[in-house]
């Protein structure tokens, strides 16, 4: 496997409850490194294409409604299969079935409100990393 890079996002709740730093912490220890980082809100347009997958999704006004509800951290992470390693440090989607030891399985109780968002693929690492950071 190869170095790769991967999108990370810590979502607004995450940054509400001041876990920004952890969050970069269990990457950073993981060994992987951080490229780049901003904090920026999320207009319905950005929310729109970094979701794209999900526009017609019955949660999608729910989505949209909570990533657009407060500041969100954007960042660029490389490293060793950073992808997969990422969504492994990450945990599922649904917190409540993300194991002890994940950032969702420690931090998180709902679905929605889960904290992180990490690329699936390294295509969408691609794509994701050009919204976000041109
Ligand atoms: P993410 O894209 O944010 O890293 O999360 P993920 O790959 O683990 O999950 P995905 O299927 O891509 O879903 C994107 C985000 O939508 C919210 N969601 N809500 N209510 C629901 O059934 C539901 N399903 C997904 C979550 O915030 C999820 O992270
Ligand atoms: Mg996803």
């Amino acid at each position: 496997m190869a170095s790769e890079r991967t999108f990370v996002m810590v979502k607004p709740d995450g940054v509400a409850r001041g876990l920004v730093g952890e969050v970069i912490s269990r990457l950073e220890r993981k060994g992987l490194k951080l490229e780049k980082l901003k904090m920026t809100s999320v207009d319905e347009r950005l929310a729109r294409e970094h979701y794209a997958e999900h526009v017609d999704k019955p949660f999608f006004p729910e989505l949209l409604s909570f990533i657009t509800s407060g500041p969100v951290v954007a960042m660029e992470w490389s490293g060793e299969a950073a992808v997969s390693v990422v969504r492994t440090l990450m945990g599922p989607t649904n917190p409540v079935e993300a194991p002890p030891g994940t950032i969702r399985g420690d931090y998180g109780l709902a679905i929605t409100e889960n904290l992180v968002h990490g690329s699936d693929s390294p295509e969408s690492a691609e794509r994701e990393l050009r919204i976000w950071f041109g």
